[in-house]
């Protein structure tokens, strides 16, 4: 999630914090503020919209003196993007200042205490908690800034990036990380914290990557001191002499922005059911649900309306709603749909998927289905969108954003928030025992460091791409939960390489597609174990005996269609209905590879936008 920048040193801050905002615009946000010390005062601004606005704001509003200062672009998870929610945050006193990325799971309880203690909130945001929380500790244990920090962080569950001032000791800055990126730049006398090396990397090459549970006090002229947070153990800090430009550090070192947000996908899946999943619990806790329970569990049907690769993931919530659910679900292209008539009343749900949460034709439908009187539950990835703020209630997507046309992380984000929301209404509606309600819970639980198991294939994958690039054609095979993955694996090759694929049910073949089949065919096939395997292996062989070239996706361990396949790709056993998560992988992966191989512009493909707000 979004960006951090802070400066301490001879310089004035103002310049420098404002155009590593600006360097870390790319990672997309909604709002961004500064807050700058001029020897006396904190002076803080802050503003909804781009850095340019805060530009605009800042330099009418405060002075822009001062060789301190920290800033942020936020990437909304609690709390619309507004001014009053946007960073930095005041503590109830003013002395404290804190900007943050990421999300404090427990800060509804932590508020709550907070009040008893007569603490103030002004903002819907989680960060605001947490700066009061850090005063609170250094009110009642009458400690310094940095043993405050250490203390507080120890009370919250959740991940962050966070930079702290106090204004009673302005010659340092406190940052901690966990699960959110932060590195510090080391310069002459002089000291950079930001969220990649992009802010800093003009004035010095020299940074201190803070690990995972780490914290740092970076004081003026006193150097960096980095700390355990859980049992205070000092550190000896690495500093590393980078050798990246600019363009690689936006990328995270990754070519592309496509590549860095797959494998992004292990953490954004984390952040998904983070605080909203505690499976050794039993727990699944979704407000948007929760507090429409019956309206939505008692709903005689749910229409699920989406385009491209949201309306893939909505494909895939058929499937597990009525499995799990055993609600009526319907699937409708968004564009189709709000031109049909379609017959709508007051006990249907709608359910409206969308990345960017803007594209029109969703909206639409949206806006057609409450007309007549159904209740509008929004799946979306940007806090504060137009479907957001359309639909009745929701749960986000905390896929962090996502930069690249083609998507990815999005896809597989929306299958974990619809699964969790189709357990939570089984389990409400006694559909499901709770035996397997805590063997999904168990089971998603796994999923982020198996999709990292599957990422491990790219090498292999990058091979079988070689092997295909010039394919003038190619089709995607699935059954079950995964049939919806082969319409999805078709469109990722289509949408960045531009050859022709199409996605079919496997057993759909012998209707016709089995007459596309030659030695010109690759025929991608999602094989795994659990669903319908028998079938699919016979969808195999009638391919095979027309010379198809088959690509197969398979469970590890598999040697029956290895023996069949001209390649395989492995992905860890999982069940059925989860393994959409980890399918999908090697066929976003296999299409950027193709894409790459074929100098097509990647991240973003000819005749596309991220974001399709027109009819
Ligand atoms: C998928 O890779 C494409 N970028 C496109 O199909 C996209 O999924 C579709 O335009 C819907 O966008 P949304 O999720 O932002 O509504
Ligand atoms: N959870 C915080 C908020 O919603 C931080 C979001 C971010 O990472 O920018 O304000």
């Amino acid at each position: 999630m979004c960006g951090i920048v802070g400066y301490i040193g001879h310089r004035d801050a103002y310049p420098v914090v404002l155009k590593g905002l600006q360097r870390l615009e790319y990672r997309g946000y909604d709002s961004a503020g500064i807050v700058l010390y001029d020897d006396k005062d904190l002076k803080l601004s802050k503003t909804k919209g781009k850095v340019a606005d805060l530009k605009a704001k800042l330099e009418q509003e405060i002075s822009t003196n001062g060789n301190l200062g920290i800033g942020h672009t936020r990437w909304a998870t609690h709390g619309q993007p507004n001014d009053v929610n946007s960073h930095p945050h005041y503590s109830n006193s003013g002395d404290l200042v804190i900007v943050h990325n990421g999300i404090i799971e427990n800060y509804d309880a932590l508020k709550k205490e907070l009040k008893t203690r007569g603490y103030k909130f002004h903002s819907d945001t989680d960060t605001e908690v947490l700066v009061n929380l850090i005063e609170d500790v250094q009110v009642q244990e009458g400690v310094k800034l940095g043993k405050a920090v250490q203390i507080a962080l120890n009370q919250t569950v959740g991940a962050y990036a966070i930079a702290v001032v106090d204004k009673k000791k302005p010659n340092e800055i406190v940052v901690a990380r966990l699960g959110s990126p932060l590195a510090i730049g080391v310069g002459e006398d002089e000291y950079f914290v930001a969220s990649d090396a992009s802010p800093f990397i003009e004035f010095t090459n020299n940074a201190i990557y803070l690990e995972d549970g780490e914290m740092a006090v970076v004081r003026r002229g006193k150097g960096v001191k980095v700390r355990k947070i859980k049992d205070d153990a000092l550190v000896d800090p690495y500093v590393q002499e980078l050798q990246l430009n600019l363009e690689q550090i936006e990328k995270g070192g990754y070519e592309h922005f496509m590549l860095k947000e797959i494998y992004e996908q292990p953490n954004a899946i984390k952040d998904t059911y983070r605080g909203r999943m505690l499976a050794n619990k039993g727990i699944v806790k979704m407000a948007g649900i929760d507090d429409n329970i019956d309206r939505i569990a008692n709903a005689k049907r749910i229409l699920i309306v989406a385009c491209g690769t949201s309306w893939h993931a909505g494909l895939v919530a058929e499937y597990i709603f009525e499995d799990l659910a055993r609600i009526p679900v319907e699937v409708e292209y968004a564009s189709e749909f709000r031109y049909r008539n379609p017959i709508i009343s007051e006990n249907d749900v709608i359910i409206a998927i969308s990345q960017s949460g803007e594209t029109a034709d969703t909206m639409a439908a949206i806006k057609l289905a409450k007309e007549k009187g159904a209740f509008a539950f929004g799946v979306c990835n940007v806090v504060g969108s137009s479907i957001s703020r359309e639909t009745d209630a929701g749960a986000y997507t905390h896929a962090g954003p996502e930069i690249g046309v083609a998507s990815t992380k999005a896809f597989t984000t929306q299958i974990t928030v619809l699964t969790l929301m189709a357990l939570k209404l089984g389990k409400y509606k006694g559909t499901i025992s709770n035996t397997t309600f805590m063997y999904h819970l168990q089971e998603l639980n796994t999923i982020p460091d198996k999709v990292e198991m599957v990422l491990q294939n790219n090498e292999h994958i990058k091979a079988i791409a070689d092997i295909y690039k010039n394919a003038r054609n190619c089709l995607y095979l699935g059954r079950g939960f995964n049939f919806p993955v082969a319409l999805e694996g078709a469109l990722k090759l289509k949408e960045i390489s531009y050859i022709h694929a199409e996605g079919y049910p496997a057993a759909e073949m012998k209707h016709g597609p089995i007459a596309l089949i030659d030695e010109q065919m690759p025929v991608i096939v999602i094989a795994t174990r659990k669903g319908h395997y028998e079938k699919v292996v016979s969808n195999i062989q009638e391919i095979k005996s027309r010379k198809g070239q088959i690509i197969a996706v398979v469970t590890e361990g598999d040697e029956e269609v290895r023996d069949l396949a001209d390649h395989v790709i492995e992905v860890p056993e999982s069940m059925e209905s989860l393994s959409p998560l980890l399918t999908t992988i090697p066929l976003q992966l296999l299409s950027y590879h193709i894409a790459v191989m074929l100098g097509k512009n990647v991240d973003q493909p000819r005749n596309l936008a991220k974001s399709v707000t027109v009819e």
